[in-house]
């Protein structure tokens, strides 16, 4: 049994359960990203004007952290579509911990259902609200999705994007190395059809597709620290970079040479303190 009351507490504990099982996915950068966002990703979804009863689409739902974190706080039934099979298990692996727990019980409910963003598997007007986190920068065709939302999202209902947009994150002293491997990764993204500039363009695609944008914000955080090597942000990036360096060879993006210095040094460089900002675009748009 799971022995602890706050309902983050018995999420976070039933994230680190399946954690091991997880390691081994080339995804685990992700999972381990949704785990570490958490404290703010909480806070920011506790601010939304999402009202009990609704029916709530987390688009994107990846290892499910919002799907849960909105099931914390509201009665709602959330469905988390994803286009991701294996991570769609990961996430029901949890629910079904957090299941035998009775973690739902009195709580908002969850469904974990495979979706495509392109043609979503629900009729017209099926959600009051619709959430979808760091999705839009893998989209080729940010527009067409925008258009299903659309379709789905009821009147009066609403949609909150959140992403990415690079120009508007930084790092003093600005490590080469980071920069070049960055650019490198930026490039790959584009050429796979996505956009890490994507932020500053949501809410011209959602107005495009029809909503009116009631709301835009930055979300942003800033620290000056000193990351060791082996600090779970650290490990993560590098993690990740690790889990590309194959594919930004063979695009040409980076040198297997380059990228192996580049490694060493980025180890190296963020040893010492460094002021940091990340931020992320947030857009609620109405349908009206
Ligand atoms: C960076 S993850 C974000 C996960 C989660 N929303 C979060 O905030 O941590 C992006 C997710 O979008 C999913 N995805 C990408 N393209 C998709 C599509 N066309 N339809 C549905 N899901 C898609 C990926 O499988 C992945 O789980």
């Amino acid at each position: 049994m799971l022995n602890v009351t706050d309902p983050y507490l018995l999420v976070d504990e039933a994230y680190a359960k399946v954690r091991q099982s997880v390691s081994g996915q080339s995804d685990a950068w992700l999972f381990e990203q949704t785990m570490l966002t958490a404290p703010s990703r909480r806070a920011f979804l506790s601010a939304l004007p999402i009202q009990d009863g609704w029916d709530i689409l987390d688009l994107g739902t990846g290892f499910g952290g919002s799907a849960f974190d909105i099931a914390c706080q509201r009665h709602c039934h959330v469905r988390g579509v994803d286009y991701d099979s294996e991570k769609l298990q990961v996430s029901r692996t949890i629910w079904s911990i957090l299941n035998e727990n009775d973690f739902f019980n009195g709580r908002g409910t969850i469904s974990f259902e495979e979706g495509n963003a392109y043609d979503l598997p629900y009729p017209d007007h099926s959600f009051q609200f619709v959430l979808s986190r760091f999705l839009f920068q893998h989209l080729t065709r940010p527009e067409d999705a925008l258009l299903q939302l659309n379709r789905v999202v009821s009147r009066d209902g609403y949609i909150c994007l959140i992403d990415v947009d690079d120009q508007l994150s930084l790092t003093y002293p600005a490590s080469k190395a980071y920069l070049e491997l960055m650019e490198a990764y930026r490039q790959l993204q584009l050429r796979r059809g996505g956009d890490r500039l994507v932020g500053r363009k949501l809410a011209h695609y959602a107005s495009a597709a029809g909503f009116q944008v009631v709301g835009t914000m930055i979300q942003t955080s800033a620290g000056y620290s000193v990351s060791e090597p082996n600090s779970l942000p650290t490990s993560m990036l590098m993690t990740h970079f690790h889990r590309e360096r194959e594919s930004l060879v063979r695009e040409g993006l980076i040198s297997e040479i380059e990228f192996d210095t580049y490694m060493l040094e980025l180890e190296q460089s963020n040893v010492g303190p460094h002021f940091r900002t990340n931020s992320e675009v947030v857009v609620i748009a109405k349908k009206v």
